[in-house]
């Protein structure tokens, strides 16, 4: 019998699904997850970890899990944890890719819509009985959407299927701009590879899809904020660093460009001050990219799929190291 720590409640059956093969499933007793002193005291008998994004599975915890043989995060980013000291201990690491693609595009397709068309400022008007009078020129006036230009930056699963929503969904043109080039997709949605600043220069709406590592830190700074169009905005459903939020707030503020609608942040839960203070054209929504129940089931789904394998001495399913 092997023991699985999962950092994190585990939905009934998936929990069910250990036990059915004779593992022993530690969650924490509560609905919070399980603290870091928890963690560092169950490690050492756990020979499989489930956990989330938010945990920072760094080398003290690697090393301290001296039985490990998987640890299955529940996300497809995987940046809280060191997969190079994991693959030197020989311990897998994998993530929940695909299932999550079409429940984070449909997001970033949210967030594009409710801020073109200032949704949520829509709703507080409403709410606080300042129904705005039918006017040609009235108060909140969006932009359009259908027949722009979408500028997809990573051209990943992710971003392929915002791309294709773009297209298919509103007749926009796609530009994209990724580490390689992806003829499929070119063909399929007639998309167009261009370099990252003839995207920024050229797009209504630019959709961030690279994943958050040391080289797409602050892609997004002050000088690519300064190339995008006046009218255009600024979609990040990806991660919170590869923006330089402060550059962002300011660019929001001082009208270099029109909006912007961010679902992932710099530091997570923290929010730049000066995000909250715009009021206007800046939608906001706390990661919520793969936020559908269906969505997070499939992906603990997985993740157990992935932990059952390898202490089965399976290969996992979907690993990244
Ligand atoms: C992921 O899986 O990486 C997402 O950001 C979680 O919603």
């Amino acid at each position: 019998m092997a023991q699985v720590l999962s950092t994190t409640p585990l939905f009934p059956d998936q929990a069910e699904r250990m036990a059915a093969a004779s593992h022993e499933l530690q969650t924490p007793s509560g609905d919070e997850p399980m603290t870091r002193q928890e963690l560092l005291h169950q490690l050492p008998e756990a020979e499989g970890l489930l956990c989330l994004l938010s945990d920072r599975i760094d080398e003290e915890l690697l090393r301290t899990g001296t039985s490990l043989k998987v640890v299955a995060n529940v996300a497809v980013g995987y940046e809280n944890v060191d997969v190079e000291v994991a693959r030197e201990l020989g311990i897998a690491v994998t993530n929940t890719p695909d299932v999550l693609t079409e429940a984070t595009a449909d997001q970033a397709f949210a967030l594009l819509l409710a801020v073109a068309r200032r949704v949520p400022e829509a709703d507080r008007a409403v709410r606080e009985g300042r129904f705005p009078p039918w006017r040609l020129e009235q108060d909140l006036l969006g932009a359009d959407v259908s027949c722009k230009t979408l500028g997809v930056v990573g051209m990943g699963r992710i971003g392929a299927a915002v791309a294709r929503r773009g297209r298919n969904g509103f007749g926009m043109r796609v530009l994209y701009a990724s580490r390689s080039r992806k003829g499929d997709i070119e063909r399929e949605l007639r998309a167009e590879f261009v370099p990252l600043d003839r995207l920024l220069a050229e797009s209504d709406f630019v959709s961030l899809h690279v994943p958050g590592t040391a080289e797409t830190r602050h892609l997004i700074d002050a000088t690519a904020l300064a190339r995008m169009k006046p009218a255009a905005f600024l979609i990040n459903v990806a991660r919170g660093p590869v923006v330089d939020e402060a550059a962002l707030a300011d660019a929001l503020e001082s009208g270099v460009i029109a909006g912007a609608g961010l679902d992932v942040f710099e530091e997570e839960p923290t929010v730049h001050p000066k995000l909250l203070e715009l009021k206007e054209r800046v939608v906001l929504a706390p990661h919520l990219g793969s936020a559908t129940r269906a969505t997070r089931y499939a992906m603990v789904r997985l993740a157990v799929d992935n932990v059952l394998a390898v202490l089965a001495g399976q290969p996992p399913l979907t690993p990244v190291n």
